[in-house]
């Protein structure tokens, strides 16, 4: 079911709120989440307010309106900016609309005639299909503190297990200096987020699309630098740029990263919903684990919202759950067993879920995707050797109805009473 249109009204200086109050819709698909007098206030109300409209309503020429509709454009490109003006003197209306604004109303006016503007904008958008329809989408931080541990093999299987599942998934290969995540996933990286720097002008969605690659899965992935010395052209703030451009147009993204903490990989775990730390199965590892979630732990992360992996977890180098739960202070959430088919298909190009479907490997990746469905309110079902797959394609539409319903800050909604869960299938497919 499908929730309001959550709106933000912000109120230029001078703006009269009553007029503001007159005009807008009493529909029961617009809830007001507030009326903020002022650029600032509006600002910090996006932040902090899930919100899947504004609404930024002025006297007539203002400089402030055009900079918190441009700022919001960018910053969150999946919602539209409706303005309502008292007067649209000389100019005003060309550089509201050259500003990113959906459409614009002139005051007074009815309330049916707003609703009809505002419900316009929102179909628009949404038969567009360039956006979701609810905001940002969860984005996964791939994280081991150490070389090798298995972030890159990880990153390409979860990605491509979110995307059989039914979701439209990016991939971004946050190794600056050495990614190798389109080899692990042979993708071929005719463009790299390098190339995406050089060519220089402001970035948007339809900017981006041409640099990401597309893999078989229909993972989008945008690639690391090819040289390590082009590294130093990617900076954070280019890379906070990308996130919300991402998380606008896929229903998951998912990031590989470097060895450390370095400050592309502290600014991607500060934007990222989840953190999926990669440890392996033996002392001096798991201590390097523990260093790992202490160190969010100093950045203040929520240790909820980390999910932790244990890669080449194999009963044989005799360290079992308790042990990791003494040196690491959790168990793991997810165990991958050590398999030679992963390091084969690495050199294959192929991830795993893909090459060994049924590996213990693959269902391992498939369980950590499932681990993220589930975390987002949606309950996968893994299907059974005997469960035949139909076929017919509605393992993908089933899991993409159930992906995407959710909320602009990724969470799931609320299920109406009586409503089962949506059931995601992460079985492998047969041929
Ligand atoms: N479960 C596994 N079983 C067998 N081999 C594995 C497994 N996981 C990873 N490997 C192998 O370990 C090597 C390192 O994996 P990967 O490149 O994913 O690590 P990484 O953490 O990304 O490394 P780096 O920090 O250098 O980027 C690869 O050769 C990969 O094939
Ligand atoms: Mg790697």
């Amino acid at each position: 079911m499908q929730h309001p249109t959550r709106t933000l009204v912000s109120l230029d200086t001078g703006i009269d709120e009553q007029t503001v109050r007159a005009a807008l819709p009493a529909s029961a698909d617009i809830q007001v989440v507030g009326l903020v007098r002022g650029v600032d206030e509006s600002w910090t109300t996006l932040q902090e307010t899930p919100t899947d409209l504004l609404v930024v309503a002025c006297t007539g020429y203002s400089e402030r309106a055009l900079f918190l509709i441009a700022s919001a454009v960018k910053e969150r490109p999946g919602m539209p900016v409706v303005v309502l003006a008292q007067a649209s003197p000389d100019g005003f209306l060309r550089r509201v609309f050259e500003v990113g604004a959906d459409d614009a109303v002139r005051l007074p006016e009815s309330p049916e005639q707003v609703n009809f503007v505002l419900q316009k904008v929102l179909v628009r958008r949404r038969a567009a299909g360039k956006v979701r329809e609810n905001g940002d989408a969860p984005m996964i931080c791939v994280l081991g503190p150490k070389g090798g541990t298995g972030k890159t093999v990880t990153t390409s299987n979860l990605a491509v297990a979110l995307a059989q599942a039914g979701g439209s998934v990016s991939a971004v290969d946050l190794d600056l200096q050495f990614g190798d995540l389109a080899l692990a996933m042979g993708v071929r990286p005719e463009k790299t987020m390098y190339d995406l720097v050089q060519s220089g002008g402001s970035l948007d969605v339809d900017k981006l699309d041409a640099y990401v690659m597309p893999h078989s899965s229909g993972v989008r992935v945008l690639v690391a630098p090819t040289r390590p010395d082009q590294a130093s052209s990617i900076v954070p703030e280019f890379l906070r740029e990308v996130y919300p451009l991402l998380r606008a147009t896929s229903d998951y993204v998912v990031l590989d990263s470097s060895p450390g903490f370095t400050p592309e990989v502290i600014s991607a775990i500060d934007n990222s919903t989840y953190v999926c730390m990669i440890g392996t199965l033996d002392t001096l590892s798991l201590k390097n684990t523990r260093l790992g979630l202490e160190t969010l732990e100093l950045m203040g992360y929520d240790s909820d919202r980390v999910v932790l992996v244990l890669n080449r977890a194999d009963t044989r180098v005799g360290i079992d759950d308790e042990d990791v739960l003494a040196v690491v202070g959790r168990r793991p959430d997810i165990r991958i067993p050590s398999d030679v088919e992963v390091p084969r298909a690495v050199n294959e190009g192929t991830p795993i879920v893909l090459t060994k479907p049924d590996s213990a490997a693959a269902k391992a990746y498939r369980s950590l995707a499932a681990e993220f469905l589930r975390r987002e309110g949606h309950e996968p079902v893994e299907t059974t050797a005997d469960e035949p797959d139909r076929g017919d394609g509605a393992q993908g539409i089933r899991g993409l109805a159930a992906l995407r319903s959710r909320d602009s800050n990724g969470k799931a909604h609320e299920e109406a009473p009586g409503e089962p869960r949506k059931r995601l299938r992460l079985g492998s497919r047969r041929h």
